[in-house]
């Protein structure tokens, strides 16, 4: 089993964002045959397709389109605002989404979890994600769902999954994004 490049892009710019403490916990409960890398979106300028309709993109959105291009599957680790997804994740999504016909998301499989202090764990972020997906045809792993709530008591003070049930949980969900990963790429290509 050769080992796969999955991207891993955090719904927010946050210093001590509880949806990156989770995509760091995710890195370190990943089985050998999942490389994972955070790849950041923060700096990608707001998505105009007259940039692209002109042929100048910004370098930002160019450096991203051919980085993610590299990897073979994809994690999204979000915070829901608003019931959707935050705009910073969705801008991410839609540049590399364009130009028209050249999506860099295309066939790749996915999966998406959403953490939130609050008690519905992102469930409207995470679905509305899904739907991107659906269209951008990135395969999202059904099960184990994971809509995380009450994340503000997840982490110790260094950032670490603070109980063994939700260490559990997120090793379990890693490992069957590794057989969702395995199953998804071999099928479709
Ligand atoms: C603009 C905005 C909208 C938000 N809307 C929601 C929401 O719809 N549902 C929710 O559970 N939390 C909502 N929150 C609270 C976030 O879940 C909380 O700030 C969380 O810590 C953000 O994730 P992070 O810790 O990874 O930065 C919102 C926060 C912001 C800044």
């Amino acid at each position: 089993m050769t080992q796969k490049k999955i991207a891993v892009f955090v719904g927010s710019l946050r210093k001590e964002s509880f949806n990156r403490k989770m995509a760091r916990a995710l890195m370190a409960l990943a089985p050998e045959s999942l490389k994972l890398e955070i790849v950041e979106i923060g700096g990608l300028p707001l998505y105009d397709q007259d940039l692209d309709d002109e042929r100048r993109p910004p370098s930002a959105w160019t450096v991203f389109r051919e980085q993610v291009k590299s990897f073979d599957g994809f994690l999204f680790v979000t915070p829901e605002y608003n019931r959707s997804v935050p705009g910073v994740l969705k801008n991410a999504i839609d540049v590399g989404s364009r130009p028209y016909g050249q999506s860099v998301w295309g066939g790749k499989p996915g999966a998406v979890m959403s953490v939130s202090p609050g008690a519905i764990g992102g469930f409207g972020a995470n679905h509305h994600l899904r739907q991107s997906l659906v269209f951008l045809d990135v395969p999202a792993m059904q099960q184990p769902e994971a809509y995380i709530g009450g994340a503000a008591n997840l982490f110790d003070e260094s950032g670490n999954l603070a109980n063994d049930s939700i260490k559990e949980f997120v090793s379990k969900y890693i490992h069957a994004f590794a057989v969702w990963v395995e199953t998804n790429t071999s099928n479709r290509r």
